[in-house]
């Protein structure tokens, strides 16, 4: 095997640059020996030519002169370190040595000290290193315990990775619940169709129809309905589409009152009745006008779905939001959260994930939402009881940073806008500049991962997708 390189000038213990003599690009994994503690990886994060060709000696060449020109090309590796007898990834305690020969790593060395889980149980595989053929997986437990996030632009591949990740979950039997307020989940019941780019990364066609059922307001496999009793008077007056909410309070408050003297339960039309009951001054009229308009959602009714109905062992559960206004969706994502966090502390519901899309609608980082304050404990209190979040948005600059934070797993696809990739910045440890300057240029299925299990952020080719993937439907339809 021949060198790529050599260690020359001030050398680091953690950042070492070389001369570039082989085939070295920006993104490669390398390997160097350390006199005291054997091959050692590292990783291209800058490569850069230098020459002696003056700008003056530039014209000579629009001129027709020969120049003869000089080039050095040097390369800045990042040193991800080595596993020492325990297993335990260790960077050198003393600077390599000038002149230390640099080699392309192979693939074995790579994902044994990078520790990508390769054959481990347990494991969500989501794709190859980028440039490799080594696969790469996700611990689920962690996933759960520590919360997963993914970010990208519009059409980054988002929800396609994401539904990877539940297929992933689905065979390892992990109960899910996902927010879908596109419809974009449900073609996961059927099959993909076989391609050759499946063999490269050992994948199957796969249909999870047995195990995944959706729930809307009216075109789902089961209806989606709350249970109207427990929303209440402020809650139902603001997703009302009134110029003076709070006028409104007391006479409905007034009436629901009137109804619970003689039943627990209630729907939109027995309030109708009652506020016509009461008076019938322009006040009501109003109200009653959005009382129909909340009615037609055919969303609230007299008896909603109990959490043990819509959750169970290994079942995927999709909540297909498409078409009901913002902030009905929100009471939705506050009420379902607050029943599954309460049913999962009772643990009278098994562990599990909840993905969230559109994350920035329903834990926005400025101004507040109907779910906000659910999705901040869930996002700190989840771990302690097993109920874990993936949260997806593509403006992760909008997203509450406190929900942020608190995702242990980090899956960024293409980001181009400046603020959000600050946000990836400052949030995203052991992210180089230029890792970050990579980002805006991914292609599509191409994802950046950070964790506290990886040494440092990896570039993942996403594998494809065994199921229907909903997002070329959603596509043709707009
Ligand atoms: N890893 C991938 N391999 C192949 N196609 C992909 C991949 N990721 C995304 N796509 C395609 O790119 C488009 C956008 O993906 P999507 O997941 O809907 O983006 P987002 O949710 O970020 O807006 C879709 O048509 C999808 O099929
Ligand atoms: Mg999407």
């Amino acid at each position: 095997m021949d060198p790529v390189g050599i260690l020359y000038g001030d050398i680091h213990p953690t950042l070492v640059n070389c001369s570039v003599s082989g085939k070295l690009r920006q993104g490669d994994y390398v390997k160097l020996k350390h006199h005291e503690d054997g091959w050692v990886l590292g990783k291209v994060d800058a490569i850069e030519a230098k020459t002696n060709l003056s700008i003056e000696k530039s014209y000579q060449i629009m001129e027709g002169n020969n120049v003869e020109i000089q080039q050095t090309i040097s390369a800045q590796i990042v040193v991800i370190g080595y596993l020492d007898n325990k297993g335990i990834l260790q960077y050198p305690r003393t600077p390599f040595l000038a002149g230390t020969p640099v080699y392309l790593a192979d693939d074995d060395f790579i994902s044994s000290t990078l520790n990508v889980g390769v054959g481990k149980k347990g494991r969500a595989y989501i794709g190859l290193i980028y440039g490799h053929s080594i696969p790469f997986s996700i611990d689920i437990n962690s996933m759960v315990q520590k919360h997963i996030s993914v970010m990208a632009k519009t059409g980054g591949g988002k929800s396609y990775l994401t539904g990877v990740i539940i297929e992933e979950l689905i065979k390892n039997d992990v109960t899910v619940v996902v927010i879908d307020p596109h419809g974009e989940y449900g073609s996961m019941k059927n099959k993909a169709s076989d391609s050759e780019e499946m063999k490269r990364f050992s994948i199957h066609p796969a249909s999870y129809g047995n195990r995944i059922v959706t729930y809307s307001p009216d075109h789902g496999d089961e209806k989606l309905t709350f249970t109207l009793s427990q929303i209440n008077v402020k809650e139902l007056v603001s997703i009302m589409n009134l110029s003076d909410p709070k006028s409104y309070v007391l006479p409905l408050r007034k009436a629901i009152d009137a109804i619970r003297l003689s039943s627990r339960d209630y729907d939109f039309d027995d309030i109708i009745k009652e506020l016509k009951r009461q008076d019938d001054s322009s006040l009501s009229q109003t109200l009653e006008k959005e009382l129909i308009y909340l009615k037609s959602l055919n969303v609230l009714g007299k008896r909603g779905l109990r959490v043990d109905e819509l959750v169970s062992k290994g079942k995927v559960s999709i909540i297909e939001m498409k078409g009901l206004p913002p902030d009905m969706q929100e009471l939705i994502v506050q009420r379902l959260l607050y029943a599954l966090f309460e049913a999962r502390k009772k643990e009278r519901i098994p562990p599990l994930l909840v993905v969230v899309e559109e994350a920035h609608n329903f834990a926005p980082q400025q101004g507040k939402a109907f779910s906000s304050k659910i999705m901040r404990t869930v996002a700190s209190e989840g771990r302690k009881f097993g109920f874990g979040l993936l949260v997806v948005s593509q403006r992760p600059a909008k997203v509450d940073k406190n929900v942020l934070s608190q995702c242990g797993t980090q899956l960024i696809l293409k980001v181009t806008n400046p603020n959000d990739l600050k946000a990836i910045g400052n949030s995203v440890e052991g992210l180089t500049n230029s890792s970050l300057d990579e980002i805006q240029r991914l292609p599509v299925g191409t994802s950046l991962v950070a964790s506290p299990e990886l040494p440092i952020p990896l570039f993942i080719e996403v594998r494809p997708r065994e199921t229907d993937d909903g997002g070329k439907n959603v596509r043709v339809v707009r």
